[in-house]
């Protein structure tokens, strides 16, 4: 059994200024968890959500929350986050020289452990700790800003890395997520690949039928591309 699509909003584009209200209307349009930018303007050019504002905005949804950390110091920052009601904290693997160890860290303090790479990093970076996570993270787009282009060359390493995940039998437990560009014209592709979480900011704001709209269509189309391949 193939593990579900989700469709999951970015929060970087957001309004800031009606941060609880934003993420009840995405709840309301049918998400399945939010996926919070953390941005330390080191790892990447962009400073973004300390754990106050995530933790601010715990309360306006029960759905889980992710902490996508685009940080230089992850086995630093991963406690504050754990505590601010991230259930899965998703570092980069460029960003560890101890991986193994990080992720490891991170199921020590209740939450789950996931990984992330940039377009230039290959699959055989996760090779030896996909048995500590339940995602990896193949970015779409070099990390840092919203609404940028899709580099559609990422989808030969979903496929890549959808197939060493099968080679090691873990199908059913290790998610692969995109992020970055995906949209209506993009989903697609990236579904058939073997991406089954599907992070979505612009678009989603982009919608002209509106937030219910946007989710329900990027579902069919991710659904209807994976039934295809
Ligand atoms: C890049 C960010 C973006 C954001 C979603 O560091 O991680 O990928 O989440 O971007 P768009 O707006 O392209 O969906």
């Amino acid at each position: 059994m193939a593990l579900p699509i989700q469709i999951v909003p970015s929060v970087l584009p957001c309004d800031f200024a009606r941060l609880g209200a934003e993420i009840e209307a995405l709840d309301a349009a049918g998400v399945d968890a939010f996926q919070w930018d953390v941005m330390d303007g080191q790892f990447v050019p962009n400073l973004t959500f300390g754990p106050d504002v995530i933790a601010a905005a715990r309360r306006h949804t029960a759905k889980p929350f992710e902490a996508h950390l685009m940080v230089l110091t992850p086995d630093v920052m991963a406690a504050r986050y754990v505590e601010a009601g991230c259930s899965r904290l998703i570092v980069h693997a460029e960003a560890c020289p101890h991986l193994h160890r990080t992720l490891g860290n991170i199921a020590s303090l209740g939450a789950t452990p996931a990984v992330a790479l940039n377009p230039h990093t290959p699959v055989s970076a996760v090779d030896h700790v996909l048995d500590l996570v339940d995602l990896v993270l193949v970015m779409t787009v070099n990390p840092g800003f919203g609404g940028q282009s899709y580099i559609a060359s990422m989808e030969h390493k979903v496929s890549e890395l959808r197939d060493l995940i099968g080679r090691r039998g873990l199908s059913t437990q290790v998610n692969i997520e995109v992020d970055g560009g995906i949209g209506p014209t993009t989903i697609a592709g990236a579904a058939a690949a073997g991406a089954n979480v599907l992070i979505a900011g612009t678009a989603l704001f982009r919608d002209p039928e509106g937030l219910e709209h946007a989710v329900s269509d990027l579902r069919a189309r991710a659904e209807t591309a994976r039934l295809a391949d």
